[in-house]
């Protein structure tokens, strides 16, 4: 079979996408440089470097100003420190325009938010400037032990129903997987207005040097090992959940995006992989995609997408199990 043949185009929050892989937000998407790499080496969309609603509403300079905080918020003290606070929202709209007019992918705005707040405005104004899709990078960390899970759930709903009433632009929502019931969360997410859900963020990690008794920051890059959380929660969720689904973390070859697509995810997002080895890295594993789907007699993703998602009849052992018993008697 001619790979030419193979169809590798997917719908991910109602866009075309000419093949699954999708850079994440990140610094390789910050810059209109980045984005022309990225689309070059082949994306299939790329998420924009986040904005921070901590920009957006001025309260920046208090942000950065304040180490301790720096300290456990890495991604608003790197964008800082890389693209400075002044006039952030001006350059950030900029960037949508011109990355619009220079490359044929889709192009996914993301906001870094903790509360519908005044930054809200932001969300017109990048549709304004033609992104395609608005991502929302959401995570409240349940830190504060005055608040109940509810109310820290609920800020999500209202986040999503807040953009929903400015924009109409499909709008994709990135969470963590640390909610006490994150099944019944995810399906509610799905159904509240949003395109799409990206699952999971990958937070940044404190950590403490101990010869300087210190604060820093564990290491920012993924492991291939890390895909295993995601791809549970992509199998268990894709026939349940009425939204497109994405995956992120731990994606770094073409065995992961597979895998990611067999549980039944529509998209994946890679930084991580593409820091390690440059975005070239998206030519290898769309060749590897490719080859695979040649092996197996695949003409098209959604040949095999979803194959193996949780199915209550069929596989339900493997994704619902979490403790060792039966593996424990085979190695012990
Ligand atoms: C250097 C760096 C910067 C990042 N910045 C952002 C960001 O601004 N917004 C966001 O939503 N995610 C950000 N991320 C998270 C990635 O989009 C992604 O979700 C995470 O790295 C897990 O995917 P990976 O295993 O492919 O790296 C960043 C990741 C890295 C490594």
């Amino acid at each position: 079979m001619s790979p030419k043949k193979l169809d590798l185009s997917v719908r991910y929050l109602g866009l075309s996408l000419e093949n699954p892989l999708i850079v994440g937000s990140c610094g390789l998407t910050g810059s209109i440089e980045g984005i022309e790499e990225c689309a070059r080496a082949g994306a299939g969309a790329v998420v924009l470097k986040s904005l921070f609603e901590e920009q957006i509403s001025h309260e920046v300079a208090r942000l950065s100003a304040d180490s301790a905080a720096s300290a456990w918020h890495p991604e608003a003290a790197e964008y800082i420190e890389a693209y400075g606070w002044e006039d952030a929202v001006g350059r950030y709209l900029d960037l949508i325009r011109t990355a619009k007019r220079s490359v044929g992918i889709p192009i996914i705005a993301s906001v870094h938010c903790v509360s519908p707040g005044s930054w809200l405005e932001f969300a017109k104004r990048v549709a304004d400037e033609g992104a395609d899709a608005l991502e929302l990078n959401a995570f409240v960390l349940p830190s504060d032990s005055r608040r109940s899970g509810p109310e820290n759930e609920q800020v999500y709903f209202d986040l999503v129903r807040e953009v929903r009433a400015r924009v109409a632009l499909p709008i994709a929502l990135k969470i963590g997987p640390f909610f006490s019931s994150l099944s019944q969360m995810i399906e509610r997410l799905s159904r509240s207005g949003v395109a799409g859900l990206v699952l999971f963020n990958r937070f940044q990690q404190p950590d403490i040097d101990i010869e300087k008794m210190q604060l820093s920051s564990a290491p920012p890059f993924s492991s291939p090992s890390e895909l295993a959380l995601p791809l549970r929660w992509i199998a268990l969720m894709a026939n349940v959940a009425p939204c497109d689904l994405a995956a992120t973390t731990g994606i770094h070859d073409g065995a992961g995006v597979i895998k990611q697509l067999l549980a039944g995810a529509n998209a994946v997002q890679l930084a991580s992989a593409l820091y390690r080895h440059g975005p070239e890295h998206l030519g290898t594993i769309l060749g590897d995609v490719r080859a695979w789907m040649e092996r197996h007699e695949f003409v098209s993703i959604d040949a095999f997408r979803g194959r193996l998602a949780h199915d209550p009849a069929h596989n339900a052992a493997a994704y619902e199990r979490v403790q060792f018993m039966k593996l424990s008697t085979s190695i012990e």
